[in-house]
């Protein structure tokens, strides 16, 4: 939300940080639900996710700001680094993580008390997923799409058809057809 007459906006910021590789119906149910409890959401895209990405950094961003544009207190935003100095830096209070399964649980719950002896202060909020997006993670999403199976109800219709652009196959020109070729 900007600041009605142009000084620095104080009200709380909540950071939803990931990989969003590609984002799904999942991340924005989240987006949105959080956008709802937090005056402003920024959603930070991290430059290097430990597994090479289907998108590039630029590319996450784009979609995310595609799919964000109708929420006006969401901000989207990339970093690099350790999450809790990006959170300083913005001068954020709260770290927002969606729950999936009980198994992300384990994982979740280590990274928000690392996190806050990192950095004190940098407590997270958890957003438990909504039920119809209990299963959708970006790499099932992936996997479905590589393996042909139809995901235009895990994520926006944005980012299925930039998938689908990945997918499509070069244009050869015919100069470059081998002779005698006739595909
Ligand atoms: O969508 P993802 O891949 O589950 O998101 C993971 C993310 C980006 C939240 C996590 O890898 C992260 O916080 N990376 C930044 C590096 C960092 O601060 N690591 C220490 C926390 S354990």
């Amino acid at each position: 939300m900007p600041p009605r007459n142009g000084s620095i906006d104080t009200s709380p910021l909540a950071v939803y940080p990931g990989s969003f590789d590609p984002v799904t119906n999942g991340h924005l149910d989240i987006i949105q639900r959080a956008a709802r409890c937090f005056p402003r959401l920024l959603v930070a895209v991290v430059a290097n996710p430990s597994k090479q990405p289907m998108f590039t950094l630029e590319r996450r961003v784009e979609l995310l700001r595609e799919v964000c544009a109708d929420m006006p207190n969401v901000e989207v935003d990339r970093f690099e680094g350790l999450l809790v100095e990006y959170v300083r830096r913005r001068q954020a209070q709260i770290i927002v993580k969606g729950l999936r399964i009980v198994s992300d649980f384990e994982h979740e719950f280590s990274m928000a008390v690392l996190n806050r002896k990192l950095r004190g202060g940098a407590d997270t909020m958890f957003v438990p997923a909504s039920i119809e997006y209990a299963y959708v993670s970006s790499s099932s999403v992936k996997e479905v799409f590589a393996l042909g199976g139809d995901i235009a109800d895990f994520v926006p219709p944005v980012v299925l058809r930039a998938m689908a652009a990945l997918r499509a196959p070069a244009v050869t020109s015919p100069a470059r057809r081998k002779e005698g070729d006739q595909s």
